[in-house]
């Protein structure tokens, strides 16, 4: 089995809050990240496919195709946008790199699955010192 993975990199704005919640309730939560006047984040994606390399063309899947169903579906629609406002595949859920994860997680998949490959990670780095990996497992 080969794991291919194809890291891009998206700037975009946040705020982790609910709306039912003061924001004092908000703030002891969710700390620095519920500022009510939103901030931003330079986040890095790596998105990591399997399967076998073919006998005909040799790789898993076409790095370049990889790369385009990203741009298209994920980077295009959130890079320097407002993740709580603007990203259509969050739909209004708590902007957390959690939720994230597996929204693109969601995005990118039937897409994968058509080039024959496997969707096997989706990672996310908010800071250097947080990051997440998503496997599409439910528990
Ligand atoms: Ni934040």
């Amino acid at each position: 089995m080969i794991y291919l993975t194809r890291r891009e990199r998206f700037c975009a704005a946040h705020r982790i809050f609910r709306k039912e919640w003061s924001d004092e309730v908000n703030q002891r939560v969710f700390g620095k990240c519920s500022n009510p006047n939103w901030h931003g984040h330079n986040y890095i994606l790596w998105v990591t496919v399997k399967g076998e390399p073919s006998e005909e063309r040799g790789f898993v899947m076409n790095i370049n195709v990889l790369k385009r169903i990203i741009l298209d579906n994920v980077i295009n629609k959130i890079d320097h946008k407002n993740i709580n406002l603007e990203v259509d595949f969050m739909n209004e859920r708590i902007a957390t790199t959690e939720n994230l994860a597996i929204s693109i997680w969601n995005e990118l998949n039937p897409f994968i699955e058509k080039e024959g490959a496997s969707l096997y990670c989706v990672k996310i780095e908010e800071t250097e010192n947080n990051s997440i990996e998503y496997y599409g497992e439910k528990d």
